[in-house]
Formats: C-alpha cells, sequence, structure tokens
C-alpha cells in the first residue's frame, strides 16, 4: 500500500461525499499519477463522471471540490487546482511525503502490508515432459512462475511450488518397450544414458510405434503392465523418470529456484474416482466410445460441441483427467484457496475448460481463487519462435551458459583487475539476471525477442541497469564516514520525485500479487533507478549539507531495489 495515496484518497472520498450527500455510500473517487510533473503529483479525474450523476457542469463541481480541499485543517496539500475541462491537479507537501516515507523507513517491510488473511497458494510452474525437450516456454513458466512465488511468500502467504512433470500416459509404454528391444544394459542398469539419448529414442521409439505393428502390441502390454505396477516395467519408468529429473533440477540450482516434483503420476490412484464423481454429477456423456464432459458454449471448427475427454475408447486417461483430479487433492488435501497455473497461452482454452468443469462438478468451490498466468512466444532473431537446435534440456542450459559466458567478457572488460574466480562468479550472476530480466520485464503475453546484446546491455530497461543503480547505493554508503540519518529531509525536487516512487513499492507488489503481472515490478525498480540517479545526478551526497538525510534516503532505495530483485530471482551484485 502508498500510505500517501491512501490518506489521499480517504480525504478525496470524504470531502466529496460530505459536498454531495445524495452520492451512494460506496462511491470511489478517481485517482491517478499526474501524466506530466507539471500538473503536480496526483490528480483526480472523478468531476466529469460526477457531472451526469450530480446534473452540475463539471468545472462547478471540482471547483467546489478543490475548495473545500483546500480548507481542510493541516491538509497535506501545497497546491490543488482546477485544469481543463474539470481535472483536479494535485501537489502534495514536502512535509507530508516526507513524513509518510518516514514510517517506510522504519518499515521492514517498505511499505507492503500483510495479507488481512494469508492464503494457502498452490502455484503450478515449470512443469516439464519427461523424455521429452524442455524447451524456452517451460524456461519462462519457470521463470516467471518463480518471480511469482517470491512475491506471494514475501507478502505473507504459504505457498506451495509444485513441478507438474507430465511423467505418466502410454508413451512411456513405447519407451520401455523400445529400450527393451534395443538398450536393455539402460534397464539392467549397466548403462547409464544421458536425456538426449532417452529424447532421441523416444523419437526412435515413437517412429517405430507408427510403422510396426508388433512393435505397437508390444508398448500397448507394456503400458498395461506400468498401470498395474508391475515390477519389470516399474522400473524402467522410474529410470526414466530419473534421468529427466536429474537434468531438470541441474537448471533450476543454477538459476536457484526452489520446486517440489509431483508429477502427473502422482495422482494416478484417483483417476478413476474422478470420472466417477463426474458420473455422479451427471456430467459424463459417451462419445464414440469415449467418456466426455460437454460444456455448455464450447464449439470446436465445424460447430460440433467440443467434448472435454476424461477417459478414452480404450479406458485410459488423459491430460485433463489428471488436471481435474490434481485440482481435487490441490483443495481438499493441500487446502489451496488460491492455484495459479504457469503456461504457454497454447493451453488457455484447456484451462478455462478444467476450471468451468472443476466448479460444475464441486471439485473447486467458489471460494478457491483459480488463475491460469498465460505467457507468449520467445522469438529468435529471425522473429520466428526461438528453437534450440535439437530441442534438448542440455541446450537449455547452453542458451543460460552463453549468457554467462558474455557476461563474463563484459566483466572483464570492466575489471581487468579482478582474481579470475571472482569475475566468473560476478558474471554468473549478471548472465541469469540478465535472461531472467529479459523474460520478467516483456509483458507477459506478449511474444519477445531474445537478443543477448540487447538483456546484457547497461543502459535501459535491463538487469545491469537495475544492478548498477544498485551497486551504487552500496558504494556511497562504503564511502561516507557517517551513519544515516533517522528522520529525513526532502528539499529538492529529485528527492521528491524518489520519495514519491519509493512511496509505490508496497502498491505495486499488491498488484503484481493480485494480476500475476512480473513486468509491473520491472517497470516499477526502472523508474526507481532512473530517478535515484537522477536524484545522485542533482544533489550532492558526501560532504553535502545534508548528507545524512541524503545516506538515509539512499539506504531506503538501497533496501528497495535490492527487494526488488530477489524478488524477481535476481542476486543482487555488490560491485559491477
Ligand atoms: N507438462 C505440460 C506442458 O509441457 C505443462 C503442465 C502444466 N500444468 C498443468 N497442471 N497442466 O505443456
Amino acid at each position: 500500500m502508498n500510505p500517501l495515496l491512501n490518506t489521499l484518497k480517504n480525504l478525496l472520498n470524504q470531502s466529496i461525499k460530505n459536498l454531495f450527500p445524495t452520492l451512494p455510500a460506496n462511491f470511489q473517487a478517481i485517482i491517478t499519477r499526474a501524466t506530466d510533473p507539471k500538473f503536480g503529483h496526483f490528480q483526480c479525474n472523478s468531476a466529469m463522471p460526477l457531472s451526469k450523476v450530480l446534473k452540475m457542469p463539471p468545472r462547478d463541481i471540482a471547483q467546489t471540490i478543490v475548495d473545500a480541499l483546500l480548507a481542510l485543517p493541516n491538509h497535506p496539500f501545497q497546491e490543488v487546482s482546477l485544469a481543463g475541462p474539470g481535472f483536479i491537479n494535485i501537489t502534495l507537501s514536502s512535509k507530508a511525503i516526507t513524513e509518510s516515507l518516514q514510517s517506510i523507513l522504519n518499515d521492514e517491510h517498505l511499505g507492503v502490508t500483510a495479507p488481512e488473511h494469508p492464503e494457502r497458494i498452490v502455484i503450478d510452474f515449470s512443469s516439464p515432459n519427461v523424455a521429452k525437450e524442455m524447451h524456452v516456454g517451460h524456461l519462462r513458466s519457470t521463470i516467471i512462475g518463480d518471480c511469482l512465488a517470491r512475491t506471494l511468500e514475501w507478502v505473507g502467504h504459504d505457498v506451495l511450488r509444485l513441478n507438474h512433470v507430465g511423467d505418466w500416459g502410454t508413451a512411456f509404454g513405447m519407451l520401455i518397450a523400445y529400450l527393451k528391444a534395443d538398450h536393455p544394459r539402460v534397464l539392467s542398469g549397466e548403462e547409464t544414458p544421458s536425456l538426449s539419448d532417452l529424447m532421441n529414442w523416444y523419437r526412435a521409439s515413437k517412429y517405430r510405434f507408427d510403422e510396426n505393428s508388433e512393435f505397437k502390441e508390444a508398448s500397448r502390454l507394456q503400458v498395461v503392465a506400468l498401470q498395474k505396477g508391475e515390477p519389470e516395467a516399474f522400473a524402467a519408468w522410474q529410470l526414466i523418470s530419473k534421468i529427466s529429473y536429474d537434468a531438470y533440477h541441474q537448471i533450476y540450482q543454477l538459476l536457484d529456484i526452489k520446486l517440489t516434483d509431483r508429477g502427473e503420476s502422482f495422482y494416478n490412484p484417483w483417476l478413476a474416482d474422478t470420472v466417477e464423481l463426474l458420473n455422479k454429477k451427471g456430467l459424463l456423456t459417451e462419445s464414440q466410445g469415449a467418456q466426455c464432459v460437454f460444456l455448455e458454449g464450447y464449439v470446436c471448427k465445424d460447430k460440433q460441441p467440443m467434448p472435454m475427454i476424461v477417459e478414452k475408447s480404450d479406458g485410459g486417461f488423459n491430460y485433463t483427467t489428471t488436471d481435474l483430479t490434481a485440482l481435487r487433492q490441490r483443495v481438499n488435501d493441500e487446502k489451496a484457496e488460491r492455484i495459479i497455473y504457469v503456461t504457454d497461452q497454447g493451453q488457455q482454452l484447456h484451462f478455462k475448460m478444467i476450471f468451468e468443469c472443476g466448479r460444475l462438478a464441486g471439485f473447486a468451490p467458489d471460494t478457491v481463487q483459480l488463475d491460469h498466468v498465460p505467457f507468449g512466444l520467445v522469438l529468435g532473431a529471425d522473429g520466428k519462435k526461438l528453437k534450440t537446435r535439437s530441442g534438448n534440456v542440455e541446450k537449455l542450459a547452453d542458451l543460460l551458459q552463453e549468457a554467462i559466458n558474455r557476461a563474463c567478457v563484459i566483466m572483464t572488460e570492466r575489471h581487468p583487475d579482478w582474481e579470475n574466480s571472482h569475475t566468473h562468479e560476478q558474471a554468473t550472476q549478471l548472465g541469469l539476471a540478465a535472461v531472467k530480466y529479459a523474460d520478467l520485464s516483456n509483458h507477459r503475453q506478449s511474444d519477445y525477442q531474445f537478443s543477448y546484446d540487447k538483456m546484457l546491455a547497461f543502459d535501459g530497461n535491463t538487469a545491469a541497469f537495475i544492478l548498477y543503480a544498485n551497486v551504487r547505493t552500496i558504494s556511497i554508503k562504503n564511502k561516507s564516514q557517517l551513519s544515516p540519518a533517522v528522520h529525513l529531509k526532502l528539499t529538492e525536487p529529485s528527492e521528491i520525485d524518489l520519495a514519491l516512487q519509493l512511496l509505490n513499492f508496497g502498491n505495486t507488489i499488491a498488484h503484481v500479487a493480485s494480476e500475476l503481472m512480473p513486468n509491473r515490478l520491472t517497470d516499477y525498480l526502472y523508474q526507481l533507478a532512473i530517478l535515484f540517479n537522477r536524484f545522485f545526478h542533482d544533489c550532492p551526497v558526501i560532504g553535502g549539507p545534508q548528507e545524512a538525510e541524503r545516506l538515509a534516503l539512499i539506504d531506503l532505495t538501497h533496501r528497495v531495489l535490492n527487494q526488488g530483485l530477489i524478488l524477481l530471482g535476481i542476486k543482487p551484485l555488490d560491485e559491477m
């Protein structure tokens, strides 16, 4: 929350209601930041819509409000004025701004208010598929999901981070049959393949499955064996899964991301119950031998009603059955009050239908909030969907490594005097920060172009720019012999601007937590870094008349930048 904005809202609402008692009790004034600093700090545009309700010219309404605000005892305004067709421009006094910021100075949570009721939140993110490529889409899900989890955790919620890995299904029958025939030494544990070996075999097994009917039958038998839990098939599946999980966790470790693995297989014991429950609710219809739910308003391209298949004609279950079952489990056993799914935009329809069906079936009561967090594509330099050459997880690691290598070149140039190991450590953090920031700073629903040069630049809306501003705050603090003042003093316009931005951290975080938009936080930090640089340019600190007071402002800026970076999943550097 922004304490100052809150006071402002209360004052405006109260004054308007006193002036116009006929307005409904829940009336809320519209207040936004001024579009141009020359109009002041904030503006209220409520006079125009009010004019219709009150049948009065908007300028008259606005003038009445302006007069009332200025007549308030001890008001926080430096200036309130009427402009144009009825805008109210508001400039706050430095005294009011200073007092508000003072309250944040002593707040460990930097103006972020704890939720009235902390929630139990499940975030389902990353979630690659065993023996298949972990692609840049999964990388996006991993980075965005982690940022949202960190934010919600820091705000005070109880978050369960789940990796819903695709580790179940008929494809495994194929792979096991293939390994049995061609690579028995893998199944006996005498040979340990890499994930790319597995992926190649997966592709080969699919090819054989389509070509060879005997192999098809052998695969089917393996699926049956696996579902029955027969030891040999089960051991083979475990082995395949382990190789995949190990590879994913190397990436998570590099990215410093914590995730609890809970693959699709976890829900296997309850899939049949889910179908039975849907049946009891009268939601099932048989269509071409499959058990389906038909939701109202969903049609296929050919205008036929769109089925949600929950049991295939061969009796097998699928992705949808698993998601409905996971929903039940998360509500009933995990006591989730909010469930967030982070996947590519292509799955929007899937989740829309899962949520709707989940509500109809009573799997998720209305008190449980369900959010799908869709995101767009990562594009290569050619403007086409970015594909690592063979598209496997090692290549994803290569992509991160390339960012680190380039960061290393930059760091070596800047600091030829550093020890190699130190350069490498700092460059690793910078490289990873660049990749994460580039991803998070784009509106998540737009596609974005992956460019090492852009993401590693020290200028513009990049990780390096924010990290560097933060390093600057540290080095000034180190340079000064004084300790920060206990009381702030804000005099220069660039101090006031910086203060107003610092006051907005709480609001920004609240917005990220409700709307699940990480780019709101990167935009905020980018603005903060710009305003800090401006302040630093305009206002002498060391040896100046307000050294201790300015140190306090710098220290607060440092705390906000630092915390913001941490919430993005970026390790702040102390030198660059
Ligand atoms: N494994 C899926 C994929 O790669 C993502 C799973 C997302 N989570 C879920 N509960 N469906 O597309």
